[in-house]
Protein backbone atom coordinates (compact mmCIF):
# COMPACT_ATOMS: atom_id res chain seq x y z
CA UNK A 1 0.00 0.00 0.00
CA UNK A 2 1.36 3.53 -0.64
CA UNK A 3 1.05 6.13 2.18
CA UNK A 4 0.50 9.93 3.06
CA UNK A 5 3.93 10.66 4.66
CA UNK A 6 5.47 13.80 6.66
CA UNK A 7 8.55 13.76 6.85
CA UNK A 8 10.16 16.64 9.57
CA UNK A 9 13.48 18.35 8.72
CA UNK A 10 14.99 18.42 5.01
CA UNK A 11 18.80 18.19 5.81
CA UNK A 12 20.55 15.01 4.16
CA UNK A 13 18.53 12.19 6.08
CA UNK A 14 14.47 14.19 5.49
CA UNK A 15 15.33 15.16 2.35
CA UNK A 16 17.27 11.87 1.19
CA UNK A 17 14.11 9.78 3.11
CA UNK A 18 11.41 12.07 1.87
CA UNK A 19 12.54 12.06 -1.69
CA UNK A 20 13.05 7.91 -2.08
CA UNK A 21 9.84 7.20 -0.10
CA UNK A 22 8.15 9.35 -3.14
CA UNK A 23 10.00 7.44 -5.45
CA UNK A 24 8.08 4.14 -4.01
CA UNK A 25 5.12 5.73 -4.83
CA UNK A 26 4.05 7.25 -1.39
CA UNK A 27 2.68 10.62 -1.40
CA UNK A 28 5.36 13.00 0.67
CA UNK A 29 5.12 16.42 2.69
CA UNK A 30 9.03 17.46 3.20
CA UNK A 31 8.63 19.97 5.77
CA UNK A 32 11.47 22.54 7.06
CA UNK A 33 11.34 25.58 9.36
CA UNK A 34 13.97 27.34 7.14
CA UNK A 35 11.82 29.08 4.22
CA UNK A 36 14.85 29.75 2.28
CA UNK A 37 15.69 25.98 1.64
CA UNK A 38 12.28 25.54 1.03
CA UNK A 39 11.77 28.51 -1.09
CA UNK A 40 14.89 26.86 -2.78
CA UNK A 41 13.43 22.88 -2.63
CA UNK A 42 10.23 24.32 -4.33
CA UNK A 43 12.44 25.92 -7.38
CA UNK A 44 13.62 22.49 -7.58
CA UNK A 45 17.25 24.01 -6.23
CA UNK A 46 19.15 21.11 -4.35
CA UNK A 47 20.71 22.81 -1.02
CA UNK A 48 22.81 19.91 -1.03
CA UNK A 49 25.27 18.01 -3.44
CA UNK A 50 24.32 14.24 -3.52
CA UNK A 51 24.32 12.02 -6.84
CA UNK A 52 20.89 11.00 -7.69
CA UNK A 53 18.80 13.21 -5.69
CA UNK A 54 17.97 16.35 -8.14
CA UNK A 55 17.06 13.58 -10.36
CA UNK A 56 14.73 11.94 -7.90
CA UNK A 57 13.57 15.12 -6.46
CA UNK A 58 12.59 17.12 -9.69
CA UNK A 59 11.02 13.92 -11.16
CA UNK A 60 8.53 13.44 -7.67
CA UNK A 61 7.36 16.86 -7.35
CA UNK A 62 6.55 16.98 -11.24
CA UNK A 63 4.21 13.31 -10.48
CA UNK A 64 2.87 15.08 -7.55
CA UNK A 65 4.05 12.71 -5.14
CA UNK A 66 6.79 15.22 -3.24
CA UNK A 67 5.73 18.43 -1.62
CA UNK A 68 7.56 21.02 0.28
CA UNK A 69 6.08 23.34 3.41
CA UNK A 70 7.20 25.17 6.14
CA UNK A 71 3.63 24.48 7.65
CA UNK A 72 4.11 21.25 10.00
CA UNK A 73 -0.20 21.52 10.47
CA UNK A 74 -0.67 21.27 6.89
CA UNK A 75 2.44 18.94 6.16
CA UNK A 76 0.80 16.42 8.65
CA UNK A 77 -2.76 16.99 8.09
CA UNK A 78 -3.06 13.56 5.18
CA UNK A 79 -0.44 11.83 6.48
CA UNK A 80 -0.34 8.44 8.27
CA UNK A 81 2.78 7.86 9.21
CA UNK A 82 5.61 11.27 10.32
CA UNK A 83 9.01 10.65 10.39
CA UNK A 84 11.27 13.36 12.53
CA UNK A 85 14.62 13.99 10.80
CA UNK A 86 15.45 17.38 12.53
CA UNK A 87 19.11 17.90 13.64
CA UNK A 88 20.68 16.88 16.73
CA UNK A 89 23.48 19.32 16.60
CA UNK A 90 25.93 18.81 19.52
CA UNK A 91 26.08 20.85 22.79
CA UNK A 92 29.07 22.25 23.92
CA UNK A 93 29.46 19.30 26.02
CA UNK A 94 29.12 16.87 23.42
CA UNK A 95 25.81 15.96 24.30
CA UNK A 96 23.29 15.65 21.39
CA UNK A 97 20.89 18.70 21.52
CA UNK A 98 17.57 17.12 21.31
CA UNK A 99 15.51 20.20 22.08
CA UNK A 100 14.38 20.68 17.90
CA UNK A 101 12.80 16.41 18.47
CA UNK A 102 10.79 18.09 21.79
CA UNK A 103 9.61 21.31 19.88
CA UNK A 104 8.56 19.59 16.30
CA UNK A 105 7.16 16.53 18.78
CA UNK A 106 4.66 19.23 20.97
CA UNK A 107 4.00 21.10 17.43
CA UNK A 108 2.91 17.61 15.59
CA UNK A 109 0.58 16.66 18.59
CA UNK A 110 -0.93 20.30 18.66
CA UNK A 111 -2.06 19.38 14.79
CA UNK A 112 -3.23 16.00 15.12
CA UNK A 113 -6.81 15.46 14.40
CA UNK A 114 -6.84 11.78 13.27
CA UNK A 115 -4.01 8.48 14.11
CA UNK A 116 -0.28 8.83 13.64
CA UNK A 117 2.52 7.02 14.01
CA UNK A 118 5.54 8.92 14.59
CA UNK A 119 8.74 7.63 13.97
CA UNK A 120 12.40 9.07 14.68
CA UNK A 121 14.74 9.06 11.98
CA UNK A 122 17.42 11.23 13.03
CA UNK A 123 20.07 9.47 15.46
CA UNK A 124 18.97 9.87 19.01
CA UNK A 125 20.32 9.51 22.41
CA UNK A 126 18.46 6.13 23.35
CA UNK A 127 15.04 6.86 25.53
CA UNK A 128 14.24 9.90 22.93
CA UNK A 129 11.25 7.62 21.74
CA UNK A 130 10.47 7.44 25.37
CA UNK A 131 10.20 11.62 25.43
CA UNK A 132 8.79 11.73 22.37
CA UNK A 133 5.80 9.69 23.57
CA UNK A 134 5.62 11.81 26.69
CA UNK A 135 5.48 15.09 25.22
CA UNK A 136 2.53 14.22 22.31
CA UNK A 137 0.75 13.08 24.91
CA UNK A 138 1.09 16.28 27.35
CA UNK A 139 0.17 18.08 24.07
CA UNK A 140 -2.73 16.82 22.49
CA UNK A 141 -5.71 18.73 21.97
CA UNK A 142 -7.81 16.00 20.38
CA UNK A 143 -8.33 12.47 22.19
CA UNK A 144 -6.84 10.47 18.86
CA UNK A 145 -4.73 7.60 19.07
CA UNK A 146 -1.02 7.21 17.95
CA UNK A 147 2.35 5.26 18.42
CA UNK A 148 5.84 6.13 18.27
CA UNK A 149 8.40 4.07 16.52
CA UNK A 150 12.57 4.38 15.88
CA UNK A 151 13.55 3.61 12.43
CA UNK A 152 17.49 4.89 12.00
CA UNK A 153 18.71 5.79 9.07
CA UNK A 154 22.32 4.25 7.91
CA UNK A 155 22.40 6.26 5.06
CA UNK A 156 25.96 7.72 4.24
CA UNK A 157 26.40 11.10 1.90
CA UNK A 158 27.67 11.00 -1.16
CA UNK A 159 26.08 7.33 -2.10
CA UNK A 160 22.96 8.28 0.10
CA UNK A 161 20.07 7.41 -2.63
CA UNK A 162 21.53 3.95 -3.17
CA UNK A 163 22.44 3.49 0.41
CA UNK A 164 18.41 4.18 0.56
CA UNK A 165 17.11 1.53 -1.71
CA UNK A 166 19.90 -1.14 -0.94
CA UNK A 167 20.39 -1.12 2.70
CA UNK A 168 22.77 -3.84 4.68
CA UNK A 169 19.69 -3.83 7.47
CA UNK A 170 16.27 -1.86 7.98
CA UNK A 171 15.91 -1.38 11.70
CA UNK A 172 12.43 -1.04 12.91
CA UNK A 173 12.04 -0.03 16.77
CA UNK A 174 7.75 -0.45 17.95
CA UNK A 175 6.07 -0.98 20.57
CA UNK A 176 2.88 -1.90 18.89
CA UNK A 177 1.60 -4.32 16.50
CA UNK A 178 0.00 -1.15 14.64
CA UNK A 179 3.48 0.38 14.01
CA UNK A 180 5.31 -2.94 12.73
CA UNK A 181 2.82 -3.55 10.41
CA UNK A 182 2.70 0.17 8.77
CA UNK A 183 6.31 0.06 8.84
CA UNK A 184 6.78 -3.75 7.18
CA UNK A 185 4.44 -2.60 4.50
CA UNK A 186 5.87 0.94 3.58
CA UNK A 187 9.15 -1.11 3.28
CA UNK A 188 8.18 -4.15 1.84
CA UNK A 189 9.54 -3.01 -1.64
CA UNK A 190 13.01 -2.61 -0.20
CA UNK A 191 14.50 -5.84 -0.55
CA UNK A 192 16.70 -6.03 2.74
CA UNK A 193 16.80 -7.90 6.02
CA UNK A 194 14.44 -5.98 8.64
CA UNK A 195 15.34 -6.20 12.01
CA UNK A 196 12.32 -5.67 14.42
CA UNK A 197 13.14 -4.46 17.98
CA UNK A 198 11.91 -1.93 20.78
CA UNK A 199 12.48 1.23 20.44
CA UNK A 200 15.57 1.71 22.75
CA UNK A 201 17.61 -1.06 21.36
CA UNK A 202 16.91 0.46 17.73
CA UNK A 203 18.16 4.21 19.27
CA UNK A 204 20.76 2.17 20.66
CA UNK A 205 21.55 0.06 17.77
CA UNK A 206 22.49 3.68 15.41
CA UNK A 207 25.24 5.03 17.62
CA UNK A 208 26.42 1.58 18.48
CA UNK A 209 27.33 0.85 14.47
CA UNK A 210 28.76 4.64 14.41
CA UNK A 211 30.90 4.37 17.25
CA UNK A 212 32.03 0.84 15.78
CA UNK A 213 33.15 1.76 12.43
CA UNK A 214 34.64 4.82 14.00
CA UNK A 215 36.84 2.14 16.37
CA UNK A 216 37.66 0.70 13.11
CA UNK A 217 39.15 3.53 11.56
CA UNK A 218 40.80 4.24 14.12
CA UNK A 219 42.09 0.88 14.67
CA UNK A 220 43.48 0.71 11.67
CA UNK A 221 44.82 4.80 12.11
CA UNK A 222 46.82 2.97 15.13
CA UNK A 223 48.22 0.21 12.78
CA UNK A 224 49.69 2.64 10.49
CA UNK A 225 51.50 4.35 12.91
CA UNK A 226 53.04 0.98 13.86
CA UNK A 227 53.78 0.54 10.29
CA UNK A 228 55.40 3.63 10.33
CA UNK A 229 57.90 2.61 13.02
CA UNK A 230 58.23 -0.67 11.91
CA UNK A 231 58.76 -0.23 7.80
CA UNK A 232 55.67 -2.59 7.08
CA UNK A 233 52.99 -1.47 4.72
CA UNK A 234 49.47 -0.43 5.84
CA UNK A 235 47.54 -1.11 2.59
CA UNK A 236 49.44 -4.70 2.78
CA UNK A 237 48.44 -5.20 6.69
CA UNK A 238 44.71 -3.89 6.08
CA UNK A 239 44.05 -6.44 3.17
CA UNK A 240 45.58 -9.08 5.12
CA UNK A 241 43.53 -8.51 8.04
CA UNK A 242 40.17 -7.54 5.98
CA UNK A 243 40.34 -10.93 4.12
CA UNK A 244 39.22 -12.47 7.55
CA UNK A 245 35.85 -12.75 6.98
CA UNK A 246 34.85 -11.83 10.65
CA UNK A 247 36.33 -8.41 10.38
CA UNK A 248 36.21 -7.82 6.70
CA UNK A 249 38.15 -5.17 4.38
CA UNK A 250 35.51 -2.08 4.91
CA UNK A 251 36.66 0.77 7.00
CA UNK A 252 39.79 0.09 7.18
CA UNK A 253 41.67 2.65 5.11
CA UNK A 254 43.90 4.95 7.14
CA UNK A 255 44.24 8.24 6.58
CA UNK A 256 43.67 11.68 8.13
CA UNK A 257 41.08 10.90 10.25
CA UNK A 258 37.29 10.55 9.79
CA UNK A 259 34.70 13.79 9.39
CA UNK A 260 31.63 14.61 8.57
CA UNK A 261 28.47 15.47 10.76
CA UNK A 262 28.07 12.08 12.34
CA UNK A 263 31.20 10.10 13.21
CA UNK A 264 32.46 12.72 15.68
CA UNK A 265 29.65 14.01 16.81
CA UNK A 266 27.53 10.66 17.61
CA UNK A 267 31.07 9.70 18.67
CA UNK A 268 31.11 12.50 21.53
CA UNK A 269 26.91 12.00 21.82
CA UNK A 270 27.35 8.32 22.92
CA UNK A 271 30.43 8.71 25.28
CA UNK A 272 27.80 11.29 27.13
CA UNK A 273 25.18 9.17 26.79
CA UNK A 274 27.09 6.16 28.71
CA UNK A 275 28.13 8.75 31.31
CA UNK A 276 24.90 9.73 31.53
CA UNK A 277 23.52 6.51 32.38
CA UNK A 278 26.63 5.06 34.52
CA UNK A 279 29.09 4.07 32.37
CA UNK A 280 32.64 5.54 31.28
CA UNK A 281 33.47 4.65 27.93
CA UNK A 282 37.11 4.55 28.17
CA UNK A 283 37.39 2.62 24.72
CA UNK A 284 35.57 5.30 22.83
CA UNK A 285 37.39 8.11 24.60
CA UNK A 286 40.54 6.67 22.80
CA UNK A 287 38.85 6.05 19.41
CA UNK A 288 38.20 9.94 19.26
CA UNK A 289 42.18 10.57 20.76
CA UNK A 290 43.19 8.42 18.24
CA UNK A 291 41.19 10.76 15.33
CA UNK A 292 42.16 13.91 16.66
CA UNK A 293 46.14 12.82 16.47
CA UNK A 294 45.61 11.72 13.10
CA UNK A 295 45.52 14.75 11.74
CA UNK A 296 48.48 16.53 14.11
CA UNK A 297 50.60 13.63 12.94
CA UNK A 298 49.83 14.52 8.89
CA UNK A 299 50.75 17.97 9.82
CA UNK A 300 54.15 16.89 11.76
CA UNK A 301 55.00 15.41 8.20
CA UNK A 302 54.35 18.41 6.41
CA UNK A 303 56.65 20.34 8.99
CA UNK A 304 58.78 17.60 8.85
CA UNK A 305 59.59 17.67 5.23
CA UNK A 306 59.19 21.40 4.79
CA UNK A 307 61.41 22.46 7.77
CA UNK A 308 59.41 26.10 7.74
CA UNK A 309 56.53 26.31 6.66
CA UNK A 310 56.16 30.80 6.91
CA UNK A 311 55.53 32.09 3.15
CA UNK A 312 56.07 28.81 1.38
CA UNK A 313 53.37 27.74 -0.79
CA UNK A 314 51.51 24.60 0.00
CA UNK A 315 48.53 23.43 -2.18
CA UNK A 316 45.51 21.26 -0.81
CA UNK A 317 43.53 18.89 -2.79
CA UNK A 318 40.25 18.02 -1.10
CA UNK A 319 38.57 19.70 0.65
CA UNK A 320 35.24 18.16 1.37
CA UNK A 321 34.97 15.48 4.70
CA UNK A 322 34.73 13.02 1.57
CA UNK A 323 34.51 12.28 -2.13
CA UNK A 324 30.99 12.74 -3.72
CA UNK A 325 29.96 15.32 -0.89
CA UNK A 326 30.37 19.24 -0.83
CA UNK A 327 29.79 18.82 2.87
CA UNK A 328 32.55 20.26 4.58
CA UNK A 329 31.17 20.10 8.28
CA UNK A 330 34.19 18.29 10.37
CA UNK A 331 36.11 18.09 7.72
CA UNK A 332 40.18 17.20 8.48
CA UNK A 333 40.71 19.90 5.51
CA UNK A 334 39.80 22.37 8.20
CA UNK A 335 42.06 21.67 10.60
CA UNK A 336 44.92 21.42 8.32
CA UNK A 337 44.12 24.41 6.95
CA UNK A 338 44.36 26.10 9.83
CA UNK A 339 47.40 24.96 11.08
CA UNK A 340 49.10 25.71 8.14
CA UNK A 341 47.75 29.09 8.52
CA UNK A 342 49.22 29.81 11.63
CA UNK A 343 52.48 28.89 10.56
CA UNK A 344 52.21 31.32 7.67
CA UNK A 345 51.76 28.93 4.98
CA UNK A 346 50.72 30.72 1.63
CA UNK A 347 47.64 27.87 0.80
CA UNK A 348 45.88 27.25 -2.55
CA UNK A 349 43.46 24.86 -3.16
CA UNK A 350 40.99 23.12 -5.09
CA UNK A 351 37.92 20.42 -4.48
CA UNK A 352 35.44 19.34 -7.32
CA UNK A 353 32.33 20.15 -5.09
CA UNK A 354 32.86 22.09 -1.81
CA UNK A 355 34.31 25.17 -3.64
CA UNK A 356 31.11 27.70 -3.40
CA UNK A 357 30.88 26.45 0.86
CA UNK A 358 34.73 26.60 1.07
CA UNK A 359 35.01 30.02 -0.13
CA UNK A 360 32.12 30.95 2.46
CA UNK A 361 33.72 29.25 5.69
CA UNK A 362 37.72 29.84 4.39
CA UNK A 363 39.36 32.97 4.73
CA UNK A 364 42.63 34.44 3.38
CA UNK A 365 43.18 31.07 0.81
CA UNK A 366 43.54 30.90 -2.69
CA UNK A 367 40.58 28.95 -4.46
CA UNK A 368 41.96 27.40 -7.79
CA UNK A 369 40.00 26.04 -10.62
CA UNK A 370 41.75 23.14 -10.99
CA UNK A 371 44.55 20.67 -9.46
CA UNK A 372 47.00 21.90 -11.95
CA UNK A 373 46.22 25.50 -11.26
CA UNK A 374 47.15 24.59 -7.31
CA UNK A 375 50.16 22.73 -8.32
CA UNK A 376 51.73 26.08 -9.60
CA UNK A 377 54.61 27.22 -7.66
CA UNK A 378 53.68 24.64 -4.86
CA UNK A 379 56.19 23.48 -2.79
CA UNK A 380 53.95 20.63 -1.79
CA UNK A 381 50.73 19.04 -2.46
CA UNK A 382 48.59 17.88 0.00
CA UNK A 383 45.73 15.08 -1.25
CA UNK A 384 43.36 15.15 1.95
CA UNK A 385 40.04 14.13 0.03
CA UNK A 386 39.99 11.15 -2.09
CA UNK A 387 38.75 12.12 -5.19
CA UNK A 388 38.82 9.87 -7.99
CA UNK A 389 40.09 12.78 -10.34
CA UNK A 390 43.30 13.08 -7.70
CA UNK A 391 43.78 9.40 -8.75
CA UNK A 392 44.04 10.38 -12.57
CA UNK A 393 45.98 13.56 -12.63
CA UNK A 394 48.58 13.99 -15.25
CA UNK A 395 51.59 14.09 -13.19
CA UNK A 396 54.24 14.35 -15.41
CA UNK A 397 52.36 17.79 -16.14
CA UNK A 398 52.55 18.85 -12.26
CA UNK A 399 55.68 17.86 -12.31
CA UNK A 400 56.73 20.38 -14.42
CA UNK A 401 54.28 23.16 -12.79
CA UNK A 402 55.71 22.17 -9.31
CA UNK A 403 58.21 24.30 -7.53
CA UNK A 404 59.32 21.36 -5.41
CA UNK A 405 57.93 17.70 -6.37
CA UNK A 406 56.47 16.89 -3.26
CA UNK A 407 53.00 15.25 -2.33
CA UNK A 408 52.21 14.16 1.10
CA UNK A 409 48.99 11.63 0.40
CA UNK A 410 46.85 11.59 3.16
CA UNK A 411 44.70 9.31 1.84
CA UNK A 412 46.82 6.85 0.47
CA UNK A 413 45.55 6.71 -3.41
CA UNK A 414 48.88 7.46 -5.29
CA UNK A 415 50.80 4.61 -5.57
CA UNK A 416 53.94 5.67 -4.38
CA UNK A 417 56.62 3.61 -6.61
CA UNK A 418 54.93 5.28 -10.05
CA UNK A 419 55.51 8.49 -8.23
CA UNK A 420 58.84 7.87 -7.24
CA UNK A 421 59.84 6.82 -10.86
CA UNK A 422 58.56 10.15 -11.61
CA UNK A 423 61.07 11.89 -9.60
CA UNK A 424 58.35 12.80 -6.66
CA UNK A 425 58.93 12.58 -3.00
CA UNK A 426 56.08 10.78 -1.94
CA UNK A 427 54.83 10.61 1.85
CA UNK A 428 51.56 8.88 2.87
CA UNK A 429 50.18 7.43 5.93
CA UNK A 430 51.70 3.97 7.11
CA UNK A 431 53.50 2.55 4.22
C1 LIG B 1 28.32 7.59 8.32
C2 LIG B 1 27.92 6.10 8.30
O1 LIG B 1 28.78 5.38 7.42
C3 LIG B 1 26.47 5.94 7.84
O2 LIG B 1 26.10 4.57 7.92
C4 LIG B 1 25.57 6.77 8.78
O3 LIG B 1 24.21 6.70 8.37
C5 LIG B 1 26.02 8.22 8.73
O4 LIG B 1 27.40 8.31 9.15
C6 LIG B 1 25.11 9.00 9.66
O5 LIG B 1 25.11 8.70 10.86
O6 LIG B 1 24.32 9.80 9.18
P1 LIG B 1 29.09 9.37 6.45
O7 LIG B 1 29.48 10.22 7.62
O8 LIG B 1 28.27 9.94 5.36
O9 LIG B 1 28.26 8.08 6.99
O10 LIG B 1 30.39 8.84 5.74
P2 LIG B 1 31.35 7.58 5.84
O11 LIG B 1 31.51 7.02 4.49
O12 LIG B 1 30.96 6.65 6.90
O13 LIG B 1 32.75 8.27 6.23
C7 LIG B 1 32.93 8.92 7.48
C8 LIG B 1 34.37 9.37 7.64
O14 LIG B 1 35.23 8.24 7.83
C9 LIG B 1 34.94 10.12 6.44
O15 LIG B 1 35.70 11.22 6.90
C10 LIG B 1 35.85 9.11 5.77
O16 LIG B 1 36.91 9.69 5.06
C11 LIG B 1 36.35 8.32 6.98
N1 LIG B 1 36.81 6.96 6.65
C12 LIG B 1 35.93 6.04 6.21
C13 LIG B 1 38.16 6.63 6.83
O17 LIG B 1 39.00 7.46 7.25
N2 LIG B 1 38.56 5.34 6.55
C14 LIG B 1 37.71 4.40 6.11
O18 LIG B 1 38.15 3.24 5.88
C15 LIG B 1 36.36 4.74 5.92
Amino acid sequence: MKYNIAVVGAGYVGLVTGACLAELGNKVFCIDNNSDKIKMLKALKIPIYEPGLERLVIKNVKRNKLFFTTNIGEGIKEATIVFIAVGTPPKENGEADVSAIENVSKIIAQHMTSYKLIVGKSTVPVETGKWIDRTIKLNLKKDVEFDVASNPEFLREGSAISDFFNPDRIVLGVSSKRALDLLLDLYKPIKAPKLITDIASSELIKHASNSFLALKISYINAIARICELSGADISQVADGIGMDKRIGRAFLDAGIGFGGFCFPKDLDAFIKISENLGYDFKLLKVVREINEKQKELFFSKIKSSLWNINSKIIGVLGLSFKPETDDLRFAPSLSIIEMLKKEGACIKAYDPKAMEKAKSLIKDITFCKNAYEVAKECECLLIITEWSEFKNLDFKRLKKLMKRRLIIDGRNILDKERLNNLGFEYIGIGR
